[in-house]
């Protein structure tokens, strides 16, 4: 970790796109578009922050080891790398969506469920539907993959899938039909707990301005 320098962890998409103007509101301007650069690193108007860029499971990890002081993260990636190490102070209320159990259209969920049949379940958040089937009580046997989920029932892999639904859109050009919601998830801003003692007070503003800017709606 540059000893002087405020690196942000973020990832590229709706996370980037909604945390900008809660940067605007911290007086921060991201000087470079990362859907025109190839850049990982990108400039800000303020010569000490700087914007890492990084997959957005990797959030936690590169806040909890310091590769980063600060990081805007899914409560999904949170959930399943966990928050040790990690300063949790805001809910963003940003990039907001949900997660799901979704099978094909042909598809007897409820009856499997009463059955008590085993379900094979395909997803990236093995962690929340581990312990989401487990309180429902249905046995599961779990694949692990690490993106288009959706194709998993469309192809014999899995009986259903555990994803994020943002508009249904996904689900519904995939022939798939959301069957339960998981839970609610939102973004949320962590900090490496030693930054926040080291460098304090700058961590502290953003952290403040980041706060006054949060949607209240919706
Ligand atoms: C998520 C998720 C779905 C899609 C749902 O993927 O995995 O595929 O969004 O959105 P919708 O309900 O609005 O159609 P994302 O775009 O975050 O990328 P990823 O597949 O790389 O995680």
């Amino acid at each position: 970790m540059s000893s002087n320098m405020i690196t942000l962890a973020l990832s590229k998409g709706r996370i980037f796109e909604e945390t900008l103007p809660l940067l605007a509101a911290a007086g921060i301007e991201v000087l470079e578009d990362p859907e025109k650069s190839r850049k990982l690193i990108l400039p800000t108007n303020h010569a000490d922050v700087r914007v890492v860029l990084v997959r957005a499971s990797d959030v936690p990890t590169y806040v909890e080891y310091g590769g980063a002081d600060m990081g805007v993260s899914g409560k999904d990636s949170l959930i399943e790398h966990g928050t040790q190490g990690l300063y949790q102070p805001l809910d963003l209320r940003i990039a907001k969506c949900r997660v799901s159990v979704a099978v094909r259209k042909d598809f007897d969920y409820e009856r499997a469920v009463k059955q008590g049949s085993r379900l094979k379940v395909a997803t990236k958040y093995t962690s929340i539907a581990r312990e989401f089937f487990a309180a429902k009580g249905v046995h599961v046997d779990m694949v692990k993959l690490y993106g288009s989920m959706e194709l998993a029932p469309l192809t014999g892999l899995a009986d259903a899938i555990v994803d994020l639904v943002s508009t249904g859109n996904t689900l519904k050009a995939n022939h798939l039909v959301e069957v339960e919601r998981i839970m609610d998830i939102s973004s949320y801003l962590v900090v490496n707990q030693a930054a926040l003692k080291l460098k304090r007070e700058r961590l502290r503003r953003i952290i403040d301005a980041f706060a006054s800017a949060i949607p209240q709606s919706s």
